[in-house]
């Protein structure tokens, strides 16, 4: 179902020797006019925030649908929830996803397993220590079981909240992370709500990470999806052709 991102990850290579190229352009121009400079940069950073926002999240869409391919009673659980919360009568919209908990606890497990865009070395103190007269202590286990797919670790207050940090801390944060939040938690349960899912073959789909900077799987997803009734009020053919 999901287009391969490999050709686009290809190309991006192109897009930095591009924006390169135009801050030479740029910074060698005899132009006069600042406004047209503001002009330019102001597209590079319009550009530069459709680049960084697009296929992170577009990732991170591919690999919590992988996850809840891998793991049936957790889909189960997200329908159910969007069932309860939505109905099937219309479509969710971007205001209710944050009372979706379920679907939103997918994501951050999700975002934590595999971030989009894992530039944060992880940091840990091997022992006690004092830096700058801070005392540091030796880093404790941050995660129970924390190779496990599980949403459910989120549901015990803000504590496990708190120790996730897909987009950063501080001034150099994300800035696009609540756009993300929305976009992938809004499609995520759009899908599962509009669509039942299944894996292409008894298998489990392959969770190896390939190379690239926003941490691409390195096997595409390939998925099955059958219309629920909601895609009748909206899809002019019966569900069974689809
Ligand atoms: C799942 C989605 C996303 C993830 C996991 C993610 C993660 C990150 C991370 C970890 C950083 C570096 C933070 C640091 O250096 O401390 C970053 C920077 C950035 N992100 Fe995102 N991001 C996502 C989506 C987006 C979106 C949707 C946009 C814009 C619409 C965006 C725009 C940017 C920009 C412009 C920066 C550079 C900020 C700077 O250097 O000052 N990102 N992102």
């Amino acid at each position: 179902m999901f287009p391969s991102f490999c050709e686009r990850r290809k190309r991006s290579g192109e897009w930095v020797d591009w924006q390169v190229r135009l801050h030479k352009a740029i910074c060698s121009s005899s132009a006069k006019s600042s406004m047209v400079t503001i002009s330019v940069f102001t597209i590079v950073i319009l550009a530069d925030s459709l680049l960084a926002g697009t296929d992170t999240s577009a990732v991170t869409l591919e690999w919590a649908m992988s996850n809840l391919l891998n793991h049936p009673h957790i889909l189960k659980k997200a329908r159910a929830e969007l069932d309860s919360q939505i109905g099937q009568e219309k479509l969710v919209e971007e205001a209710e996803v944050s009372r979706l908990h379920y679907v939103q606890n997918i994501i951050s497990e999700t975002l934590r397993l595999y971030p989009a865009a894992p530039l944060l070395v992880p940091h840990m103190s091997s022992t006690d220590c004092t830096i700058g007269g801070y005392d540091v202590p030796k880093t404790r286990k941050v995660w129970d079981d924390a190779i496990s797919f599980k949403p459910e670790r989120y549901e015990s207050g803000k504590e496990n909240t708190h120790k996730l940090l897909p987009f950063g801390i501080g001034r150099r944060a994300c800035p696009g992370a609540g756009l993300a939040q929305r976009a992938i938690g809004l499609t995520l349960a759009s899908l599962i709500q509009c669509f039942e899912w299944e894996r292409v073959s008894m298998e489990e789909v392959d969770m190896a990470e390939g190379n690239g900077i926003s941490m691409p799987k390195a096997v595409a997803l390939e998925a099955m999806c059958k219309a629920r009734p909601i895609m009748n009020k909206f899809l002019p053919v019966s569900s069974d052709d689809i």
